[in-house]
């Protein structure tokens, strides 16, 4: 593991629990979104058997109810964090054909041989710096099956804006809007996006799919920053 990869995964490493605790108040819109990604899912269970790659997975707290509506063939969740894939272990219990693994998401897709109808990642690849984002959607693509589609839950960057003016928004956003979580916690989680968000807008992922051989990204929903796109191989 590389030091930066150590560091961007830090939050979710020592205080993963924070990260829960935002999501369980709704502030990045987890149920709109998991309501839309299980609807997602349960159409492509409606067509037969699917086998299912979750990219930066965490502890699967949103995925799992909708794997539950839409069971995979099989799952296979990738996570640097050791202690969220110990809590995924718990919400994907009773659930078969299950893997957790704990590697690089990168590594992981470009390592496997296998093939996934569908690809998904929630709140993770933004992360990953431009060029390692081309490298994970042309890996993703080469992965997939034709038809295949990759479903990626992410926060986007306005087209024209910059980092700095989306950071700007976004803390803004945090510091006025979520009101429950303790002040120190909320510097905490500031600091981590600051130094380890880099969305990129709508056009630059459409490129790069582009680039990678994916059908244009359907915006599936969008609530404030975050979206959910949807690729076709
Ligand atoms: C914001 S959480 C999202 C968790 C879950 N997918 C969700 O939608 O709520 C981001 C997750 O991505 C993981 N992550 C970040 N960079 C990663 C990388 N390069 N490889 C694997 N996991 C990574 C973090 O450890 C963390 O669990």
């Amino acid at each position: 593991m590389s030091l930066s990869q150590d560091d961007n995964t830090a939050l979710f490493r020592k205080a993963w629990t924070l990260y829960d605790a935002i999501s369980e108040k709704n502030y990045m819109f987890h149920q709109e979104i998991y309501g839309h990604v299980s609807d997602l899912l349960q159409q492509r269970h409606a067509q037969g058997p699917y086998h299912l790659l979750d990219l930066g997975c965490g502890n699967a707290r949103f995925l799992a109810p909708c794997l539950k509506t839409a069971p995979p063939a099989s799952y296979d969740g990738v996570d640097l964090s050791a202690s969220a894939l110990e809590e995924a272990r718990g919400y994907l219990k009773g659930m078969s054909n299950t893997a957790l693994h704990h590697k690089d998401m990168l590594q992981a897709v470009e390592d496997t041989d296998c093939a996934f109808d569908v690809i998904f990642s929630g709140f993770a690849v933004h992360h990953l710096n431009a060029a390692d984002k081309q490298r994970l959607l042309t890996a993703c693509a080469e992965r997939l099956v034709p038809g295949g589609q990759l479903i990626l839950v992410d926060v986007l960057r306005d087209e024209g804006q910059t980092r700095e003016q989306y950071l700007e928004g976004y803390l803004g956003f945090m510091r006025n809007e979520w009101r429950e979580v303790h002040p120190e916690h909320l510097n905490e989680a500031c600091a981590h996006v600051e130094a380890y968000d880099f969305p990129e807008t709508l056009a630059d992922i459409a490129q790069m799919a582009q680039q990678a051989d994916l059908k244009a990204p359907a915006v599936i929903g969008s609530y404030r920053q975050h979206h959910i796109l949807r690729f076709v191989a």
